[in-house]
């Protein structure tokens, strides 16, 4: 046993008696009832003052990454700004942060937030647009936590092959219009719809500018495709109904009006002499 001045076993620096010695008398008082299980607490499980510290400080920095998408801005913004960019998206139009995150029923432009904790299950756009010498390059991914339902994955994968069906039908001298259908019809023959009131856009030497990239039509119409353009493939697409609503509150986040899942995929192309080349993905 210990002596009562002896250094307390906890690694307080302090004498026994004045730590933990009531402490061990308390446990030691009480009777455990092996039937349901009751056992003494080893002493190697108890935390001393600096332990404790040091867990609230490891804690700290566990919470700043479960707050992921947070996480994901500030990390974003670091990056962009290092490396010469301006992230376009900051200040734009007043949007509040450097990159869009739509979780689940968030159609786009999402804004990055300590309140939005993703959880297994969940399908998360990442929409980064980053200026660098005054030049526009628009991108964005979908991401999986851990094991998504099959739905939702499923969803994920059609969108990007509807992105990649559109960008493939991208070729000069044919119409924009190509580059819609493909988007479109691989998306309705999956059973999903195409989300209208926003679409793709040409980009560059300005954010958003000529053409506008509907994702569902017709072929043949629309824009002459012509070498030297460069614009966004950048379909949303929903499980249930195409209809969206802008959050009242922030002005920004757009979700489906059903409240079903959506999922985008974007990349930036230019039109070449035979094609389309990807130039942000
Ligand atoms: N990057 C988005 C797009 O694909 C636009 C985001 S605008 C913002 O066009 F203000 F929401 F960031
Ligand atoms: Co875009
Ligand atoms: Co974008």
């Amino acid at each position: 046993g210990m002596n009562r001045n002896d250094l307390c076993w906890c690694g307080s620096g302090k004498k026994y008696k004045k730590c933990h010695e009531d402490f061990d008398e308390r446990i030691a008082s009480i009777r455990y009832d092996v039937i349901k299980g009751q056992v003494r607490p080893p002493r190697k499980i108890i935390n001393n003052e600096a332990d404790i510290a040091g867990i609230r400080r490891a804690a700290v920095i566990n919470d700043a990454v479960l707050d992921l998408t947070e996480t994901l801005d500030r990390a974003a913004h670091e990056y962009i700004v290092s490396h010469g960019g301006i992230p376009a998206c900051l200040g734009f139009e007043g949007f509040p942060k450097s990159i869009c995150t739509s979780i689940n029923n968030v159609v786009c432009h999402g804004i990055p937030s300590t309140k939005d904790v993703l959880k297994e299950g969940d399908i998360i756009n990442v929409d980064s647009t980053v200026n660098v010498d005054g030049y526009y390059a628009d991108a964005s991914r979908m991401y999986l936590i851990g094991k998504v339902p099959a739905a939702a994955e499923l969803l994920v994968k059609v969108t990007k092959e509807c992105m990649e069906r559109g960008i493939a039908a991208a070729r000069p001298w044919h119409f924009l219009g190509d580059v819609s259908a493909a988007c479109g019809d691989w998306a309705h023959a999956n059973g999903y719809s195409v989300v209208t009131a926003l679409g793709g856009h040409g980009v560059g030497k300005d954010f958003h500018m000529e053409p506008y990239v509907p994702h569902e039509g017709e072929p043949g119409t629309g824009m002459l495709m012509v070498p030297g353009m460069v614009f966004t493939v950048e379909p949303m697409i929903n499980a249930g109904d195409y209809d969206v609503t802008v959050d009242r509150t922030d002005g920004w986040t757009v979700r489906t009006k059903d409240g079903t899942l959506s999922a985008q995929w974007e990349k930036t192309i230019l039109i070449t002499e035979t094609g389309a080349e990807v130039l942000s993905s």
